[in-house]
């Protein structure tokens, strides 16, 4: 069997499901419980849910032959995994975030609060601007709002968070959607069977069949 980590939450539904229309279906996964690792034999998948974070230390490790994670985390701590396939769904934007009314003073260093403090300081590097990284784990947005920060580095995807809390989108730096990754050495020694689920993902994806999301237990 392949052991395939799904990120706990909306995505792993998302992800499940499309993993299910793909023909890996695993009907234990669907009873009401709190168990964590799921499988099905006769399909050759075991499935377990662990953290969206998590996702890729699993995979990287081997102790799980695939997984599903935002291209985001990918970004952010360069596992050392393939990247098979981007699954078209969990799409949302890297952004530079602030105050409507904020305008950068080139001659003072910019204090920008993130969760993803390699992406932002890649980004910025890149533009040549010198910044002080505030290295937040979550509810970023509060940052510029306290004066902690002048402008966040965060994943936009409704926007509703910025909007309730006055903030507005000032750049785009990368659009994000969630990737199908592999572990190194499954993918040369379960190669056919790691295929089999990359071609079946592909295949209905290029379909552009409608796939209902399932909404499981976590
Ligand atoms: C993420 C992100 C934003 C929000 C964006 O936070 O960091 O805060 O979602 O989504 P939106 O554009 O649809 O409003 P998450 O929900 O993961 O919580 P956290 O801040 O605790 O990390």
């Amino acid at each position: 069997m392949i052991n395939v980590a799904l990120p706990k939450g909306r995505l792993g539904d998302r992800t499940y499901s499309l993993m299910a229309a793909a023909g890996f279906d695993c009907p234990a996964i669907l009873e009401k419980n709190r168990k964590l690792t799921f499988e099905n034999p006769e399909k050759g998948v075991r499935y377990f849910w662990v953290k969206p974070s998590d996702v890729s230390i699993y995979v990287e490790r081997g102790a799980a032959d695939i997984g599903v994670c935002g291209r985001d985390i990918l970004l952010e701590y360069r596992p050392n995994v393939y990247e098979l396939l981007d699954l078209g769904i969990g799409k949302c934007r890297m952004c530079v975030a602030g105050p409507k009314d904020f305008s950068d003073q080139m001659d003072r260093t910019l204090r920008v609060a993130t969760k993803f403090p390699n992406i932002a300081g890649n980004y910025y590097e890149s533009i040549g601007r010198d910044i002080d990284i505030i290295h937040l784990n979550g509810s970023i947005e509060i940052a510029p709002i306290l004066g902690l920060s002048d402008v966040i580095v965060d994943i936009v995807e409704t926007g509703n968070t910025l909007r309730e809390n006055d903030l507005v989108v000032l750049k785009e730096i990368i659009p994000i959607s969630a990737r199908l990754i592999s572990n190194k050495v499954s993918f040369q020694f379960r190669h056919d069977e790691i295929q089999a689920v990359r071609d079946g993902l592909e295949k209905l994806i290029k379909s552009g069949e409608k796939v209902e999301t399932v909404s499981l237990q976590h």
